[in-house]
Formats: structure tokens, sequence, C-alpha cells
């Protein structure tokens, strides 16, 4: 018995060690992500109000539970989220309520929000890929962080990662937050879980699409962030969440050792490759699509780790913002890039994931094309941006069916 005993424990502490896990984390050994003892490629999508619409007070849990069982129906299970939004909450396009209403000071309502997300993710088998911080002003990031700290909005946003204090200020968060126990395990289910021993959360991620200024002070706040987040939580992936090669320094970053794989966005109309204004020029939008995709994935061939183009996006037909406008330009284009980041998934899985930007699930703009505004839907499109421009909406069943589609694909990869 004694024996048996110990030949079990041996047993499982070698498993622990390996890919073979069964533990519900996501781990990465060489190129492939693996998930409870198979290969892991996914199809998901960017939904980062979730942290919002979790919150008991300002958010909307029915909808939450029913777009993540949509979600869970499509096969949708891996999702990009804001684990972090500075305020004031009385700045214009801004998303609020914020979890730093004010420096260093977080709203417990909006915290509990992300521990519900979190929570339901958790019941669906779903994981997390949580962003820390923007180099966008759009949830604060660093230019609230330049306005809180320096008295000065308008700095570069990329003058950050040679600001010791604001550096210091994000490890702050970032032990706050990962050292987070989350409240709804415990209120719902009586157990103590800490973030950063919960599988649901995949990976962090240092910010959305943090661009280089001088490559030496970037890649050093990339390896040190990196190193930090390691230390606190050695179960979780860490990535960049940057654009890729059309912004500087994207090689370098992609080395450092504790950054577990590589990210890249495709942004067809913002970079000026296509608008879908017609169905012209949509087979070149796609070709440059894909000359950009395969330029990612050379780049990146010897650094044996995972890739995932974890955003892109297009607008509706004739660039509409009205939920009940066509998208089936927009269905082919996805196709188009998924086809291609497929191929490359079962080509040596030289690709691993994809997300598409963004589900918008039930909500929907006040005014098509209008500015977002303080209690109204959340949908796709952050504040900033004009609401219906590349939200996927509940309704778009052409859309929806052809995600099912391509979800079924990259999930009969993982074997
Ligand atoms: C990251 O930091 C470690 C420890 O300081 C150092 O040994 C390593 O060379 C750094 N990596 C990069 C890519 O700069
Ligand atoms: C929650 O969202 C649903 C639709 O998504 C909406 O009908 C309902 O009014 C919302 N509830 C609140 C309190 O905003």
């Amino acid at each position: 018995m004694v024996t048996k005993i110990l030949f079990l424990l041996l047993l499982s502490c070698a498993i622990g060690q390996t890919t073979l896990a069964d533990d519900g984390f996501v781990t990465v050994k060489g190129r492939n992500f693996y998930l409870n003892g198979k290969k892991y490629f996914y199809l998901g999508t960017n939904y980062w109000y979730g942290m919002n619409l979790g919150a008991p007070l300002a958010g909307n849990l029915t909808r939450l539970k029913e777009e993540l069982d949509d979600l869970s129906q499509l096969g949708i299970k891996n999702l990009r989220i804001m684990g972090s939004t500075q305020g004031p909450n009385d700045k214009e396009k801004r998303i609020v309520p914020a979890l730093e209403y004010d420096k260093g000071k977080y709203d417990e309502d909006i915290f509990e929000g992300l521990d519900i997300f979190l929570y339901e993710m958790g019941k669906r088998d779903m994981k997390a890929v949580v962003t820390l911080n923007n180099f966008w002003e759009w949830s604060g990031g660093f230019p609230q962080y330049f306005e809180w700290y320096r008295g000065n909005y308008n700095l570069y946003p990329a003058q950050f990662y040679e600001d010791e204090l604001l550096k210091e200020k994000l490890d702050d968060f970032i032990k706050i937050i990962v050292n987070r126990e989350n409240t709804a395990y415990k209120k719902r289910d009586g157990k103590t879980i800490l973030y950063k021993d919960d599988p649901t959360i995949m990976s962090w991620q240092l910010a959305n699409e943090p661009r280089a200024g001088p490559c030496g002070a970037w890649v050093d706040w990339i390896n040190k962030t990196s190193t930090l987040i390691k230390t606190l939580a050695p179960r979780q992936l860490v990535s960049i969440g940057n654009e890729g090669t059309i912004t500087g320094c994207s090689e370098e970053g992609n080395y450092v050792e504790n950054v577990d794989y590589i990210t890249f966005h495709a942004w067809a109309q913002n970079w000026g490759w296509y608008s879908p204004s017609s169905r012209n020029g949509l087979s070149s939008g796609i070709s440059k699509a894909h000359k950009y995709i395969s330029e990612n994935v050379n780049l990146n061939k010897d650094r044996n780790k995972p890739m995932v183009l974890e955003e892109f996006g297009l607008a509706r037909n004739r660039n509409s913002y009205d939920p009940n406008s066509y998208c089936d330009i927009r269905d082919d284009y996805y196709s188009g890039v998924f086809s291609k980041v497929y191929s490359y998934a079962k080509d040596h899985s030289l690709m691993s994931g994809v997300n598409f930007w963004a589900y918008g699930g039930q909500g929907r703009p006040r005014e098509n094309g209008g500015w977002w505004k303080a209690d109204d839907d959340l949908i796709g499109d952050p504040p900033h941006e004009r609401q219906g421009w590349y939200s996927v909406y509940n309704t778009d069943f052409t859309t929806l069916e052809m995600l099912r589609d391509w979800v079924d694909k990259f999930d009969s990869l993982c074997t």
C-alpha cells in the first residue's frame, strides 16, 4: 500500500512536470500551447468590457451570463479582456466606471465585476488573456498615468518605458491583481482562489499595444515586468500585447525569456489595406492581411514560441454602423484571415490562435456611429471609436455560422 501511494505520488509529480497535466492551466512547450494533455489551438474573441458587465452595482449580470452562454455554444472559449482601466470617471471617451477611478484607488464594485466575470468563465471552461494596461487612452492607460503622476497628459506614451515612477506604479498594480482573492469563488462556492492560482487566466498581458520607443528601454521593461509576473504567478503565461512587425523592436521583444508566446495585430482599415465601402479590393485586402501574417510568422520562425493573431476586424458592408446592415464582406474577410492562420497552425504549429475584434453580443449603439457615453450599452467598439464600427452582434447570423465552422476546424487540431 505504502509503495503504491509513493508510486502514485511520484507519477503525479512527473506528470506535473510535463505538458500532460490536466489541471486546466494552459502551458507552453516549443511552438505549442497545451491544455489538459492536448495541444491547444483556438479561435477566440475580444471581449474587453466583461469586467464592467460583471459589476454587481454598475453591471448587467444577466447579459454577461447569456453572452458567455452564446459564445460557449459557438465553441468560442478564449477571451481577451481588460483587467485594468483608469479614470477619472468624468472623462469623455473612457470606459467608465473605471477600476482605478483615482490614482491607486480601486472601485471594489468593478473588481468584483472582474471576479464574477472570471468565475462565470471558469464555469464554462473558458480561458482569459488579461490585459494589464494600455498604450492608448480609451481605458486611461499610460496617458492617464502621465496625467496623474507627471501632470502632463500629452507626453508620448512610449516615454513610459523610461519613467521609473510610472513603471513602479504598474508593478504595484500587478502585485495587487495577481495576488487578489476572487470574491465570487468565496461567496458562491466557499472556495479560496487567488487570481494567480486560477487556471481560467491563461495569460497576463503587459499592455494593449505597447509601442516601443527606443528598443533598449522597451525590451528592458518587458524583461523586468515579465519576470515580476512569472515570480508571482509561475503557473500562468505572460504575453506582450504588441502589434507585430508594423511597429519597431518587435523581434527584440519576442526574444525575452519570460515572454511565453508571441502576439500581433492586423488592422486592414486603420492601416490602409482595405475598407469595405464595396467588394472592390476585398481580395487584395485579404492578400495584404496574408502578407502581414506571413511576415510575422517568418520573422519569428526561429523563436520556437506559439504565435497568436489576437486582434483583427473589419467594418460592415459600405462601412455602415447600423446593426441591421449586411456584413457578408466582413464574413468573407474573416474567413480569409482564419484560413491563413489555420493553415499555419496545421503546418508545424506555426500559429496557435486568433481572436477577432470584437464581440458586441446583445449590446447596441445608442446612436449608430455616435460616441459612447456613460450608461450606454458597452459593445465591441471602445468609447473612443464610432459605435458599431467593428462589433459582431448576437444577430449577425451569417457571421456566427461562419465562426462556428472555423471554431470546429481549429478545435480539430487539438489532439
Ligand atoms: C533579461 O534580464 C536578465 C536578468 O537581468 C538578463 O540576464 C537577460 O539577458 C535579459 N534578457 C534580455 C532579452 O534582455
Ligand atoms: C441588461 O441587458 C439587457 C439586454 O442585453 C437589457 O435588456 C436590460 O435592460 C439590461 N439591464 C440593465 C439593468 O441595464
